[in-house]
């Protein structure tokens, strides 16, 4: 009896709970700490600015995400670029781990960093300096691509390891991430590179450099690889403002610019490809796709059930059809430049990085897919 009028109970409350809180179709299980059964001791992090934690702001202090109202969600101005956290945040919490910490603070002490490092840097390019001026492409004001950042990793380790065998120990245990790709194809369009020159002439490079960039991490001792896909950027207030056209075929369903993502797309899929290639040449490695294209579509598809009110305009920026204005004084961070008055229903902070908001959705997504694919045992 007893057992039987708490079931009841229990079905009054759960039906209670349905009326008051509809299920949605685009719920993701919210097991936030789901990545601590991975045991990982550590998350190294390469990228740009879509994972830079505090690098930037070392390295060039003009940028505006020195300043409020970058970081106005946390109270703390970091580097980050967003109101709030990132997706690599959500990543190293629910991994257990405290919160990433940009290399250039602690270059000269890397050994304290026991739980990983941070060595994204906001406008990184995958490809080097030299590659791209070949490619009369002028990207002179990065001073830290890809391949500097694996210095940078080379000279932790060697702080960090007794000798390479050390280090192979160490590592087996860690989260390898890479965050990269965007800036190459966005600084080749800022100089009227077409799309397809892009895709012949970059997107190829840029892949191969990131299989490149997983083999390093292997051979330092890495066995768990997470190498993320583009976003599809076509939808970013930036590209929407600077490649805008009065041919509104060039726009899908969500108003994003079908061949920018399309461009994305095949960038992803070559990627993939290169992923699976590795998995085969390092079978004891898991090397996984971050998709964060899916995971952004998945919150385009449900951004309404997700309470967003705004897909494709920045909360932060001058008032204009998406809020961006492309001018180095108009931009977010700038003196006098208004601030939506609820972040949280904006899935871009400024004119191509996420609010916090939608970093937090888009790492429950991300987390969900590629927890299976990390083997981790049920603790
Ligand atoms: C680290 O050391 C180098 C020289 O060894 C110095 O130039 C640099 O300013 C130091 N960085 C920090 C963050 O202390
Ligand atoms: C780069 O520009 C120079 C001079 O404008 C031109 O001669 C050359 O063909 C260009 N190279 C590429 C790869 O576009
Ligand atoms: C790109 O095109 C614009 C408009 O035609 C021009 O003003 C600008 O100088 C060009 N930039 C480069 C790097 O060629
Ligand atoms: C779209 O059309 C308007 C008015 O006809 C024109 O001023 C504008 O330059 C056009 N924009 C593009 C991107 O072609």
């Amino acid at each position: 009896m007893a057992s039987k009028s708490m079931a009841f109970f229990q079905v009054l409350i759960s039906s209670i709970f349905l009326l008051v809180f509809p299920r949605c179709s685009c719920e993701v299980y919210d097991d936030v700490a789901k990545l601590k059964q991975c045991r990982f001791n550590a998350i190294y992090n390469f990228g740009a600015s879509l994972s830079d934690t505090g690098n930037q702001i070392i390295e060039i202090p003009q940028v505006w995400s020195t300043k409020l109202p970058y970081g106005q969600t946390i109270h703390k101005v970091t580097g980050r670029s967003s109101d709030g956290l990132l997706i690599i945040d959500y990543i190293a919490k629910s991994a257990g781990l405290p919160l990433l910490e940009p290399y250039l603070k602690y270059q000269n002490a890397t050994s304290f960093l026991s739980h990983g490092v941070n060595f994204a840097v906001g406008g990184s390019t995958v490809l080097s300096t030299k590659f791209l001026a070949e490619k009369n492409i002028s990207n002179d004001h990065v001073k830290s691509p890809l391949h500097v950042q694996l210095e940078w990793l080379d000279k932790y380790l060697q702080g960090y390891c007794h000798d390479a065998k050390d280090c192979q120990e160490k590592l087996a245990s860690s989260l390898f991430t890479t965050f990269a790709g965007g800036n190459d194809y966005g600084t080749a369009f800022s100089q009227n590179k077409t799309l397809e020159e892009v895709k012949n002439s970059l997107v190829p490079e840029c892949v191969e450099t990131l299989k490149h960039v997983v083999k390093k991490f292997i051979h330092h001792g890495a066995r768990r690889v997470l190498v993320h896909g583009l976003p599809p950027s076509g939808c970013a207030p930036l590209f929407l403002t600077k490649f805008s056209s009065n041919n509104s075929a060039a726009y899908d369903g969500f108003g994003c610019l079908k061949s920018y993502n399309d461009l994305y797309n095949y960038h992803n899929d070559r990627l993939k490809e290169a992923i699976e290639e590795l998995k085969k040449e390092y079978p004891h490695v898991d090397i996984v796709y971050g998709d964060l294209y899916k995971a952004m579509q998945w919150i385009m598809d449900n951004s309404r059930q997700l309470g967003f009110k705004s897909v494709t305009k920045a909360c932060c920026g001058p008032k204009s059809e998406y809020n961006f204005i492309d001018n180095f004084h108009k931009m977010c961070g700038a003196p006098n430049i208004p601030v939506c008055e609820k972040p949280k229903q904006y899935v871009y902070w400024d004119s191509g990085h996420w609010t916090q908001n939608a970093n937090k959705h888009l790492a429950k997504w991300l987390i969900r897919d590629i927890f299976p694919k990390f083997h981790c045992k049920q603790v």
